[in-house]
């Protein structure tokens, strides 16, 4: 069937006219349509939300193997978003991440990594076996300018190993998208398959004014999540394939069905159907409204504490970067000195019911969305009053920090001894940080936000990254990864043989 053929959100309309037919379940689920639901959450969300959350009944269709409404719906995405296939996915981009390095590459064989990939890639090698080669950053840029690339190390790298799969992400957290055209190029004329966790960046296809979506820049593969940018529920994301391969189309086809639930609720099906209807049809008129008025509201942002960045073109180029997402807003502080910004986002979230997406050393990030250019008077006096507020509660001293220590980010390369998954089976032993330089990790440590792996399991804990542990952790960024215990901060660490 033909996109044009098929009706609007597909499976959400099939999944009304079912639910809205009186009917008798001697099947699953146990609550029954909400009837045997627990009463506290009835009486929160309404008994109505139940009656969705049916899996693969009588007349719909199955994800693992649609034939019907799923796949229509599916059809449908593609077309929309420019793929060849695309797939829902029911845990997030994680889970298409995995798919994609159980299909792509088998035990053994490499692929390259971008060091500051999402957590969801690595647990992804110690399921597939797959070899990393890691890709390190270009040095010295702003911590939101990660996960930039060196085109020429990049080059190196796929004359010097036999490496089947690239993995990069773009845009990061901060909307700052990479040349991934110049990537592909590079990635297909060594006979690599490039795959882009584009999980912020499902808003691309929308308008114009957003960076150029990976699959038209010439990826092979595309994840992204639908509940970070747009409206799907929590979990739901979206695979795309170019269409380059069959065999790994149905490779992917597969790793998907091993993976993925076989109870999807369909709940979340159906928010991803109906929120892309929704941003296809409304999408360029509403986030050309928003980003109109964000280009005028930028600079009136600014006050005597803070300053609204927009990333510099040098900056960009040296990180091979060529574009940023207009709906994303970072704050610096405008003084040098440390501060903690930390503090200051609680007491945005406590006292104002101020919630925002990050707070790093010296910046804020704040994320707009579709929800925000619904009503773009209030959102501009909502980001007015936000930058009023955070000067205000800086200069009461909320933030400040009076013993400057004498932290400097200057992360070593890091040795790596072992892959993910021979650290992930290998024998280990919990060690305070303080004693773990040099020893082989077990774990894998990231720091939120953004979340990126400081340590990786396999590496060689080198001092840095013991020092920027200590550092955020006095700041109250959460770490996972470590152990806190009595004061003191705990790693597992490979049980090394002993030698004489
Ligand atoms: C860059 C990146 N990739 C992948 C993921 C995983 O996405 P999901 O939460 O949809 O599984 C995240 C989540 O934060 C992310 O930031």
């Amino acid at each position: 069937m033909k996109e044009s053929q098929i009706s609007k959100n597909p499976f959400a309309s099939e999944l009304r006219e079912y639910v809205q037919e009186e009917k008798t379940f001697y099947c699953m689920p146990g609550h029954k349509q909400g009837v045997g639901a627990p009463t506290f959450l009835k009486n929160i969300w309404g008994e109505k939300v139940f009656s969705y959350d049916i899996t693969e009944v009588n007349r719909s269709d199955v994800l693992a193997y649609p034939k019907k409404e799923i796949l229509h719906a599916q059809k449908r995405a593609a077309s929309i978003m420019g793929a060849a296939r695309t797939w829902f996915l029911v845990n997030g981009s994680s889970v298409g991440i995995h798919a994609i390095l159980g299909a792509l590459v088998k035990p053994g064989e490499k692929v390259l990594v971008h060091r500051e990939c999402h957590k969801a890639v690595l647990m992804g090698l110690v399921f597939s076996g797959a070899v990393p080669i890691y890709l390190e950053p270009v040095p010295n840029l702003p911590e939101w300018a990660y996960g930039s690339v060196d085109i020429q190390k990049v080059e190196e790298l796929l004359v010097k190993h036999e490496i089947k799969l690239v993995l990069v992400t773009s845009p990061n957290y901060y909307g700052i998208s990479l040349d991934i055209s110049r990537i592909a190029e590079i990635c297909h004329e060594h006979d690599a398959l490039l795959f882009v966790d584009e999980a912020h960046g499902t808003h691309f296809s929308f308008h114009d004014r957003f960076p150029t979506q990976a699959l038209r820049a010439g990826a092979d593969y595309v994840v992204q999540s639908m509940h970070k940018t747009l409206g799907g529920l929590y979990q739901t994301a979206l695979l795309h394939s170019a269409g380059n391969s069959d065999f790994f189309d149905e490779r992917v086809d597969n790793m998907l069905s091993m993976l993925q639930s076989t109870s999807p609720s369909a709940l979340f099906l159906m928010s991803i159907d109906a929120a892309l209807t929704e941003v296809h049809e409304k999408g360029e008129e509403l986030y050309g409204n928003l980003i109109e008025m964000l280009d005028t509201l930028r600079s009136q942002l600014n006050n005597s504490k803070f300053g609204v960045v927009d990333p510099p073109d040098g900056i960009l180029a040296a990180g091979n970067f060529v574009s940023y997402d207009p709906c994303k807003i970072i704050f610096r502080s405008i003084s040098m000195d440390e501060v903690n910004l930390i503090e200051l986002k609680d007491a945005l979230s406590e006292s104002y019911g101020i919630e925002i997406e990050l707070a790093e050393d010296d910046h804020m990030l704040l994320t707009l969305s579709l929800a925000d250019a619904m009503d773009l008077e209030k959102t501009k006096k909502n980001l007015i009053r936000f930058s009023d507020t955070i000067e205000k509660l800086f200069t009461e001293g909320v933030g400040y920090v009076e013993e400057q220590d004498d932290f400097v980010d200057h992360r070593e390369l890091p040795i790596f001894e072992l892959t993910p998954r021979d650290a992930f089976y290998s024998p280990k032993v919990r060690k305070p940080i303080s004693e773990a330089v040099h020893e082989i990790s077990a774990s894998m440590v990231c720091i939120y936000p953004p979340g990126y792996p400081l340590i990786i399991p396999g590496e060689r804990i080198n001092e840095a990254a013991i020092h920027t542990i200590y550092h955020d952790h006095g700041k109250g960024f959460t770490i996972i990864g470590i152990t806190e215990d009595a004061d003191e901060l705990y790693i597992d660490i490979i049980e090394e043989p002993q030698t004489k």
